[in-house]
């Protein structure tokens, strides 16, 4: 028996041609390719410039979306004495990056470009080492986070120049306020937890206990 047609019409009945049937399966080809943009917008940026900042921004977006997930995996699997409160504060980041991928990628479309959006895109682009899928121990997760902001943050120096020299006002301001300044104090917030400051007994306690 042949396979039926999910989008074939449906029979036209006393009620006229009106169906209910939602139309399935439905593939076309892509109305944008990815790495272009639109060649004309009222944004008073030519083309050229555009296609350079979405460039960019789409490595820093990439990027970013790999620390969230670092963030969440960090969440999932931390372990130990401060379980609590890291498991709460990488929450807390996840949050806070997760809105950053949202800022980033619609600033990549305003501008005419295509934003990455799948996992296994942002695996190819992005230059955040890939951590293994089991558990590690604290410092280790929280050193895998800080090499990661540190890449973000160097390529946002280099972007907020960058567009400055462009004229892309707008991308100087997301490098800098929304993106250089978050990443900026989830270090501060990360970086704390690894100073080795005792938790009962004051250094000076020690020795003199010692002697
Ligand atoms: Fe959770």
């Amino acid at each position: 028996m042949a396979k039926k047609d999910p989008n074939a019409k449906a029979p036209t009945g006393e009620r006229g041609t009106v169906s209910a049937q939602p139309r399935l399966h439905q593939r076309a080809a892509e109305i944008q390719h990815y790495g272009t943009v639109s060649h004309m917008l009222p944004l008073d940026l030519e083309e050229p410039v555009r296609l350079e900042m979405t460039e960019q921004l789409n490595l820093l977006l990439a990027d970013t979306m790999t620390l969230r997930d670092l963030y969440k995996k960090s969440h999932w699997q931390v372990a130990g004495p401060t379980f609590y409160q890291l498991h709460l504060l990488f929450d807390k980041h996840y949050g806070e990056q997760s809105e950053i991928v949202d800022t980033i990628a619609e600033r990549i479309q305003l501008l005419g470009g295509v934003s990455i959006a799948m996992s296994a895109d942002v695996a190819e682009t992005t230059r955040i080492e890939r951590p293994p899928k089991g558990r590690e121990e604290v410092p280790v997760q929280i050193s895998r986070l800080l090499d990661a902001h540190q890449i973000i943050i160097s390529h946002c120096r280099e972007l907020a120049r960058r567009a400055d020299e462009l004229g892309d006002d707008g991308t100087n301001d997301l490098a800098v306020s929304d993106v250089l300044r978050a990443n900026e104090l989830q270090v501060w917030f990360l970086s704390e937890h690894l100073v080795d400051e005792p938790l009962v007994h004051a250094e000076d306690s020690r020795l003199r206990n010692a002697s």
